[in-house]
């Protein structure tokens, strides 16, 4: 159901690779609401993923941008601007990869090439990104900047790997950031951290079912779906969320405060 909560706003979304991913949804949920937008992705994203579907639905077009290249990002927030005729409301950044999780790299056997550009397309990037914006004086006053990121930044996940770290350190740049955005421009800037949710990007963790099927159990309302995601992000960006940031935000289902349920329990139990 739409209430037009974000008519008249416009932004940039990154990581749409196909249907499943959270800014696939994000980006419907946004158009439905209002919201234009300019959709972004890695060129090499582009020729593999269907984004050419969803810039079509949601009237968008399509500016590839590597977001670890300043140039690219340069380039991105300018035309964006152009395109959409004025100064930006919302930018989500859904971007996350890591180069020893796909080549089955076990943390304590890491090569740093690959956790340096892991770091770069998962953490740093967001830096870069807030940065293109803030040089740019891109985003208008009560603007929004979401990024996703999940609890292994807090608790240890084994096999979510070196993405742990990266989370953290996303996470730490949302905060710092938004002291900055906050104050210069009025601009918030949070974390959503997200339950396992079935993507490209969650698929690729080792042992990905089992602990899905986990976090659901652990989860009093449930995992929290790509759409769920959506949903909240939308609130994020809307005026009713105007004095929230530099927060990270747990969108679990409740999985974050929970010990154990009674569901764990049982599985345990005689
Ligand atoms: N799926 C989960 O279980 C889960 C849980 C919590 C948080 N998250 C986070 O949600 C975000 C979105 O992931 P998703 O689950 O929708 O998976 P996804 O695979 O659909 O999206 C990841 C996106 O990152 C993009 N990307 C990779 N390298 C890039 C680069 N250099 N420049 C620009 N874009 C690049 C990919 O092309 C892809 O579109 C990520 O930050 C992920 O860590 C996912």
């Amino acid at each position: 159901m739409a209430h037009n909560l974000l008519k008249g706003k416009r932004g940039i979304i990154f990581g749409a690779l196909d249907e499943n991913s959270i800014a696939w949804k994000t980006a419907e949920r946004v158009y439905e609401e209002g919201g234009r937008f300019v959709l972004t992705n890695a060129p090499i994203a582009m020729r593999m993923g269907q984004i050419n579907e969803l810039a079509s639905k949601t009237e968008s077009e399509i500016i590839p941008a590597d977001a670890t290249s300043e140039e690219d990002l340069e380039k991105l927030v300018t035309q964006s601007m152009e395109i959409l005729g004025g100064k930006l409301d919302f930018v989500l950044h859904s971007i996350g990869m890591s180069v020893n999780v796909r080549k089955g790299r076990h943390y304590t056997d890491e090569k740093y090439d690959f956790t340096t550009k892991g770091w770069d397309v998962s953490a740093l990037s967001f830096h870069k990104v807030m940065q293109s914006l803030y040089k740019a004086d891109a985003m208008n006053e009560w603007g929004s900047i979401v990024a996703l990121t999940y609890m292994a930044a807090q608790r240890t996940f084994p096999d979510y790997n070196d993405m742990a770290d990266n989370k953290a350190y996303l996470e730490s740049v949302a905060r710092s950031f938004g002291y900055f955005f906050g104050k210069e421009k009025k601009v918030r800037v949070n974390t959503v951290s997200q339950s396992p949710t079935p993507t490209t990007a969650g698929k690729g963790v080792k042992g990905f079912d089992g602990f899905i099927a986990y976090a659901e159990l652990m989860s009093p309302l449930g995992n929290a779906t790509a759409a769920d995601c959506a949903d909240y992000t939308i609130s994020l960006f809307s005026d009713l969320t105007r004095k929230v940031t530099m927060q990270n935000l747990f969108h679990d289902g409740g999985f974050s405060n929970t010990g154990v349920s009674q569901e764990v329990i049982e599985r345990f139990s005689e």
